[in-house]
């Protein structure tokens, strides 16, 4: 297999568009190349991530298994995987979800309502809009203050490099303290029923047969971790997209409804997904590359979201392109979380661009998009610096 003298997750840009245009020029003349940055062969071109993301019996998600998420639903396939899904759905289908509305539009209008004069966007409101909306929808009292944020903080960070040992202690301890807080919190809503998301995570374990206090303290924790900096970076990427492609905006500007294609444009040209990795459990090849049964591989998302035969002149930024993307997963892992995640985005995007209608990029302060930002496994930018009048 090829390798890669210099990786292209090294590359930093204003635009996040930048690493899903370079990571597809190479997939063009080389479907698979060995990157030393990612540390495993990338796969590069739409129709071998998006088969591959469908395929869990060859390629796995089988290794998150082996950090602190040791039972959480994305580590598992088959039947159990199927009855996890079934659980998640009764309080995460598109329909359970649009009733969440009423909880996350205040919290968005709160959080977003008033930004003024120059605002990095990220460090002031969006890092601490997923925490907020996800203890809104808990019903857990906003107690924990900004101790919530450092036990993800340092959770997220020992997931995404699990051999650092610097990171392990913190993390593990951390981990020990947000489930020995959750753990309070579902013995609190057994003993007192709610109607809030708890309270509906309780009930769908237990219609479905699988409650303990174990298995519904792991899919709070899981779903908190899931959609915490992937919310903050699909926002970040959103607000940058738009801002740099006046033409979208102003047309998101006359007719709102436009915000559910310029959220999936997003997922698409800025790639707050990356890529995901996947373990190959059997002997394998893609496009004549073999893959060993036992290696990881890295699905790189950003460049398939590039590749010109599924989506035509690429680069441009799009309200109208009719495709899917792949930005929410793809195959039996599909983001489980999708639903909200585009309600929270809508509820925020909305909220920002009505109170800060003249919203333009600070060009004194250009973002930087870049893969491990904030220390997270995904692309995005650690300062979003706009001028809001
Ligand atoms: C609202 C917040 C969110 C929650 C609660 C959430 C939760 C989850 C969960 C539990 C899974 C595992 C599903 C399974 O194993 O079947 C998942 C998968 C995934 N989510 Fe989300 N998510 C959220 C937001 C997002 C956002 C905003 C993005 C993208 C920017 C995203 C991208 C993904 C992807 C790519 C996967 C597939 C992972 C894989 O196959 O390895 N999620 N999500």
């Amino acid at each position: 297999m090829i390798a890669m003298t210099e990786s292209a997750f090294g590359v930093r840009s204003a635009s996040p568009a930048a690493l899903g245009i370079t990571l597809a020029a190479i997939g063009r003349d080389r479907p698979v190349v060995f990157d030393e940055l990612m540390g495993a062969p990338l796969v590069l071109r739409h129709q071998h991530v998006s088969a591959a993301l469908r395929d869990p019996a060859t390629f796995s998600t089988r290794f998150y298994g082996l950090g602190p998420m040791s039972s959480a639903m994305i580590a598992l396939d088959g039947p159990e995987h199927a009855r996890r899904r079934r659980i998640h759905n009764r309080f995460f289908s598109p329909g359970a979800t649009a009733d969440y509305a009423r909880i996350v539009e205040p919290i968005a209008r709160r959080t977003f309502g008033a930004p003024a004069g120059s605002v990095d966007l990220v460090g002031a409101l969006i890092a601490e809009y997923p925490m907020r909306v996800f203890m809104g929808l808990l019903g857990v009292p906003d107690d924990l203050g900004p101790q919530g944020l450092r036990w993800v903080n340092a959770i997220m960070a020992w997931l995404g490099a699990p051999m650092d040992p610097s990171l392990a202690g913190p993390g593990a301890a951390a981990f020990a303290e947000l489930e020995a807080y959750t753990t309070g919190l579902v013995e609190a809503e057994r003993a007192r029923p709610t109607d809030n998301l708890l309270g509906r995570i309780v009930q769908a374990h237990v219609d479905e047969g699988g409650y303990s206090p174990e298995a519904v303290t792991v899919a709070v924790v899981a779903l908190l971790l899931g959609g915490f900096e992937t919310t903050v970076q699909l926002l970040a990427g959103t607000i940058a997209a738009l801002l740099l492609n006046p033409g979208a905006l102003q047309r998101v500007h006359a007719q709102p409804a436009l915000l559910d294609a310029a959220l999936d444009e997003s997922l698409r040209w800025a790639a707050p997904t990356a890529g995901l990795y996947r373990l190959v459990l059997r002997d394998t090849e893609i496009a004549g590359t073999p893959l060993a049964a036992g290696s990881m591989v890295y699905l790189a998302i950003a460049a398939a979201h590039f590749d010109e035969s599924v989506y035509p002149a690429p680069d441009e930024f799009r309200l109208d392109r009719p495709g899917p993307h792949l930005g929410f997963g793809a195959g039996p892992h599909y983001c489980v979380g999708a639903p909200l995640a585009r309600l929270e985005a809508k509820a925020a995007l909305s909220a920002l661009f009505t109170a800060a209608p003249r919203l333009r990029l600070d060009p004194a302060a250009e973002p930087s998009f870049h893969y491990s930002a904030r220390g997270f496994p995904q692309h995005g930018t650690e300062t979003l610096r706009v001028l809001t009048n």
